[in-house]
């Protein structure tokens, strides 16, 4: 069987964060001391996937390859692919299909930031199941801003629906989603929405219908930060640093990751810290590289 491969969902408008996002991706915005899509890159890394899929728009790719390249400075393999127009989020698949060549996938939205304890093994744990899809429920106060998923009292799965009006539950489908290889061809028999997407909760119902979805809850001890507005923005940055200063470790750091999964060595480690070494980030990556 081929590898669990990676994808980040990283095109978009981004039309609620106008007129920041006006010129610039949603997903390169700065979140405290690094750009946004470190993080949802780290989640993948962290689940131990190293060959990644990078879904921009055309206009945007450049600026992502600037910053990411081809991922070999992290021991990684990235491509890009673009999507012409947003026309949602089960696109993905179809558009990554090729890059996948039938293998399973986990996705992260390039917007969803992610914090806890137990991620890596939650994620490895998903990724390690041979057949169908697993997302992860969250509860949280506005249910109808996300896709939302209803349990019976034995919590098995009854119904996953795109931003209803009437949810039936408090638990939203975070934007992580660990499927296997049958993803593209559900994704392709999925029709437009009345707002004129392919939701990716049509893909998830595909799975449920054929008995082969598992909703995992994410308990308190997560965070799964919005970015939606420019005031949850601004307080996920505020949480990235509070954490960062309190406890002189770093989230979403790639670099860091790779070494401590051994994709690359010491002194590529301490070649990558040159890069920025005038910064608090570069001298945090010399202080790894020293041994923590
Ligand atoms: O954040 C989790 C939610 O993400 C899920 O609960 C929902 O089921 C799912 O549909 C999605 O909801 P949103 O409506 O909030 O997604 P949004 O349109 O904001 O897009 C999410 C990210 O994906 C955002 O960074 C932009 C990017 N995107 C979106 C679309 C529709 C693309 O790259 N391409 C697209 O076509």
């Amino acid at each position: 069987m081929t590898d669990r491969k990676g994808i980040i969902l990283a095109g978009g408008s981004g039309t609620r964060l106008y007129p920041i996002t006006h010129s610039l991706s949603k997903q390169l915005l700065p979140l405290y001391d690094k750009p946004m899509i470190y993080y949802p890159l780290s989640v993948l890394m962290l689940a131990g996937l190293r060959e990644i899929a990078i879904i921009t728009t055309p206009e945007d790719q450049d600026q992502f390859r600037r910053l990411l390249r081809d991922g070999s400075q992290w021991g990684m393999r990235f491509e890009y692919i673009t999507q012409a127009r947003p026309e949602g989020l089960a696109q993905a698949y179809i558009l990554a299909e090729d890059f996948l060549g039938g293998a399973a996938s986990t996705m992260v939205l390039g917007d969803n930031i992610f914090y806890g304890h137990d991620l890596p093994q939650l994620l490895k744990r998903a990724g390690s199941r041979p057949e169908g899809g697993t997302v992860f429920g969250y509860q949280v106060r506005d249910p109808e801003r996300y896709g939302v998923v209803s349990f019976d009292r034995e919590g098995t799965v009854l119904s996953i629906e795109e931003k209803p009006a009437k949810p039936r539950s408090n638990f939203a489908v975070t934007g992580i989603y660990v499927l296997d290889g049958s993803a593209p061809a559900r994704a392709r028999a999925v029709r437009p929405s009345e707002r004129g997407e392919l939701e990716i909760t049509e893909v998830l119902t595909s799975y449920l219908s054929d008995g082969l979805l598992n909703v995992e809850r994410m308990g308190r001890g997560f965070a799964w930060l919005d970015t939606g507005t420019h005031a949850s923005l601004l307080d996920a940055g505020n949480f990235v640093r509070m954490i960062e200063e309190r406890q002189n470790v770093k989230i979403g750091c790639p670099e860091e990751i790779a070494f401590s999964e051994g994709w690359i060595d010491e002194a590529a480690l301490r070649t990558l810290s040159q890069l920025y070494l005038k910064t608090e980030y570069g001298q945090y990556l010399v202080r790894i590289a020293d041994g923590g």
